[in-house]
Protein backbone atom coordinates (compact mmCIF):
# COMPACT_ATOMS: atom_id res chain seq x y z
CA UNK A 1 0.00 0.00 0.00
CA UNK A 2 1.38 3.65 -0.80
CA UNK A 3 1.26 6.63 1.21
CA UNK A 4 -1.16 9.19 0.67
CA UNK A 5 0.15 12.92 0.06
CA UNK A 6 -1.95 15.69 0.97
CA UNK A 7 -0.82 18.68 -1.03
CA UNK A 8 -1.96 22.52 -1.38
CA UNK A 9 -1.31 26.08 -0.43
CA UNK A 10 -1.16 27.06 3.34
CA UNK A 11 -4.24 27.46 4.78
CA UNK A 12 -6.12 24.87 2.43
CA UNK A 13 -7.07 22.18 4.87
CA UNK A 14 -3.90 19.58 4.31
CA UNK A 15 -4.00 19.02 8.36
CA UNK A 16 -7.60 18.82 9.84
CA UNK A 17 -8.58 16.70 6.65
CA UNK A 18 -4.96 14.71 7.22
CA UNK A 19 -6.28 13.60 10.64
CA UNK A 20 -10.11 13.21 9.88
CA UNK A 21 -8.75 10.87 7.22
CA UNK A 22 -6.23 8.72 9.40
CA UNK A 23 -9.44 8.57 11.93
CA UNK A 24 -11.38 7.48 8.94
CA UNK A 25 -9.42 4.85 7.34
CA UNK A 26 -7.00 4.13 10.24
CA UNK A 27 -3.93 4.76 8.68
CA UNK A 28 -1.00 6.80 10.69
CA UNK A 29 -0.83 10.02 9.93
CA UNK A 30 2.41 12.48 9.60
CA UNK A 31 2.35 16.16 9.67
CA UNK A 32 5.64 17.01 8.00
CA UNK A 33 5.94 20.09 9.42
CA UNK A 34 5.81 18.69 12.59
CA UNK A 35 8.11 15.59 12.18
CA UNK A 36 10.99 18.59 11.06
CA UNK A 37 10.06 20.07 14.10
CA UNK A 38 10.63 17.49 16.23
CA UNK A 39 13.60 16.36 14.48
CA UNK A 40 15.56 19.80 15.03
CA UNK A 41 13.73 20.46 18.24
CA UNK A 42 13.17 23.78 16.59
CA UNK A 43 9.90 25.62 15.37
CA UNK A 44 9.72 26.26 11.23
CA UNK A 45 9.77 29.67 12.06
CA UNK A 46 12.94 29.36 13.92
CA UNK A 47 14.61 27.36 11.22
CA UNK A 48 13.95 29.95 8.58
CA UNK A 49 15.87 32.44 10.95
CA UNK A 50 18.80 30.52 11.94
CA UNK A 51 19.46 28.63 9.26
CA UNK A 52 17.11 29.98 6.55
CA UNK A 53 14.47 28.81 4.16
CA UNK A 54 16.44 27.10 1.67
CA UNK A 55 17.76 24.73 4.35
CA UNK A 56 13.86 24.57 5.47
CA UNK A 57 13.52 23.19 1.47
CA UNK A 58 15.88 20.80 2.10
CA UNK A 59 15.30 19.64 5.21
CA UNK A 60 11.79 18.67 3.66
CA UNK A 61 13.61 16.75 0.58
CA UNK A 62 15.08 15.10 2.97
CA UNK A 63 11.90 13.89 5.11
CA UNK A 64 11.01 13.02 1.90
CA UNK A 65 14.16 11.27 0.78
CA UNK A 66 14.21 9.35 4.05
CA UNK A 67 10.76 8.41 5.61
CA UNK A 68 10.26 4.77 5.46
CA UNK A 69 6.75 4.36 6.58
CA UNK A 70 4.35 2.73 4.22
CA UNK A 71 0.51 3.09 4.64
CA UNK A 72 0.45 6.09 5.85
CA UNK A 73 -1.34 9.99 5.42
CA UNK A 74 1.06 12.69 5.28
CA UNK A 75 -0.09 16.38 5.23
CA UNK A 76 2.78 18.39 3.16
CA UNK A 77 4.16 21.54 3.87
CA UNK A 78 2.73 24.17 1.19
CA UNK A 79 6.34 24.77 -0.71
CA UNK A 80 6.99 20.88 -1.11
CA UNK A 81 5.66 20.78 -4.74
CA UNK A 82 8.21 23.13 -6.04
CA UNK A 83 10.95 20.83 -5.92
CA UNK A 84 11.05 18.59 -8.63
CA UNK A 85 13.12 16.04 -6.76
CA UNK A 86 10.21 16.17 -4.00
CA UNK A 87 7.30 15.65 -6.96
CA UNK A 88 8.77 12.90 -8.84
CA UNK A 89 9.44 11.80 -5.05
CA UNK A 90 5.94 11.79 -4.20
CA UNK A 91 4.61 10.37 -7.45
CA UNK A 92 6.56 7.78 -7.08
CA UNK A 93 5.66 6.74 -3.51
CA UNK A 94 2.62 7.44 -3.25
CA UNK A 95 -1.13 8.83 -4.09
CA UNK A 96 -0.82 13.12 -3.92
CA UNK A 97 -4.03 14.51 -3.08
CA UNK A 98 -4.27 18.47 -4.13
CA UNK A 99 -6.61 20.22 -2.24
CA UNK A 100 -8.31 22.92 -4.11
CA UNK A 101 -9.29 26.35 -2.23
CA UNK A 102 -9.97 29.58 -3.32
CA UNK A 103 -7.71 32.57 -2.15
CA UNK A 104 -10.20 34.13 -0.56
CA UNK A 105 -10.77 30.78 2.01
CA UNK A 106 -7.03 30.11 2.57
CA UNK A 107 -5.84 33.72 3.24
CA UNK A 108 -9.12 34.05 5.99
CA UNK A 109 -7.61 31.21 7.67
CA UNK A 110 -3.79 32.35 7.56
CA UNK A 111 -4.17 35.83 7.94
CA UNK A 112 -3.81 36.26 11.67
CA UNK A 113 -1.65 32.79 12.45
CA UNK A 114 1.91 34.04 13.28
CA UNK A 115 3.61 30.34 13.15
CA UNK A 116 3.81 30.89 9.37
CA UNK A 117 7.70 33.22 8.41
CA UNK A 118 6.35 33.34 4.63
CA UNK A 119 3.05 34.73 5.98
CA UNK A 120 4.83 37.05 8.20
CA UNK A 121 7.48 38.23 5.95
CA UNK A 122 5.01 39.08 2.39
CA UNK A 123 1.76 41.51 2.19
CA UNK A 124 -1.59 39.90 1.09
CA UNK A 125 -0.98 40.46 -2.33
CA UNK A 126 2.42 38.90 -2.02
CA UNK A 127 1.02 36.17 -1.19
CA UNK A 128 -1.86 35.97 -3.41
CA UNK A 129 0.70 36.18 -6.44
CA UNK A 130 2.56 33.23 -4.94
CA UNK A 131 -0.99 31.21 -4.58
CA UNK A 132 -1.31 31.72 -8.23
CA UNK A 133 2.33 30.59 -9.48
CA UNK A 134 2.24 27.85 -7.15
CA UNK A 135 -1.04 26.06 -8.48
CA UNK A 136 0.27 24.90 -11.39
CA UNK A 137 2.84 22.57 -9.75
CA UNK A 138 0.11 21.70 -7.04
CA UNK A 139 -2.24 20.60 -10.55
CA UNK A 140 1.22 19.02 -12.19
CA UNK A 141 2.05 16.96 -9.04
CA UNK A 142 -1.50 15.82 -8.23
CA UNK A 143 -2.59 12.34 -9.29
CA UNK A 144 -6.27 13.33 -7.55
CA UNK A 145 -7.63 17.33 -7.74
CA UNK A 146 -10.11 17.70 -4.76
CA UNK A 147 -12.23 20.43 -4.47
CA UNK A 148 -12.93 22.17 -0.89
CA UNK A 149 -14.79 25.42 -1.43
CA UNK A 150 -18.07 25.35 0.23
CA UNK A 151 -17.97 21.04 1.34
CA UNK A 152 -17.16 20.49 4.95
CA UNK A 153 -14.22 18.84 5.97
CA UNK A 154 -16.61 15.62 6.31
CA UNK A 155 -17.82 15.82 2.65
CA UNK A 156 -13.87 15.69 1.51
CA UNK A 157 -12.19 13.59 3.78
CA UNK A 158 -15.55 10.53 2.40
CA UNK A 159 -14.69 12.00 -1.15
CA UNK A 160 -10.75 11.06 -0.89
CA UNK A 161 -11.40 7.52 1.55
C1 LIG B 1 5.20 26.88 3.73
C2 LIG B 1 4.12 26.24 4.28
C3 LIG B 1 4.08 25.80 5.69
C4 LIG B 1 5.51 25.53 6.20
C5 LIG B 1 6.38 26.71 5.96
C6 LIG B 1 6.47 27.11 4.48
C7 LIG B 1 5.12 27.33 2.32
O1 LIG B 1 3.29 24.61 5.82
O2 LIG B 1 6.04 24.40 5.58
O3 LIG B 1 5.88 27.76 6.75
O4 LIG B 1 6.16 27.68 1.73
O5 LIG B 1 4.00 27.31 1.75
P1 LIG B 1 1.68 24.60 5.70
O6 LIG B 1 1.32 24.55 4.24
O7 LIG B 1 1.29 23.36 6.41
O8 LIG B 1 1.17 25.83 6.36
Amino acid sequence: MKKVYLIGFMGCGKSAIGKRLSFATKMPYYDMDHEIEKKMGMTISEIFSTYGEEAFREMETEFLRTFRNEYCIIATGGGVPMRKENREIMRRTGLVFFLNAPFRDVWRRIATLKKRPIVQASTRAQLEKLFYVRKPLYMYSAHFKVETEKRSIHDITDYIA
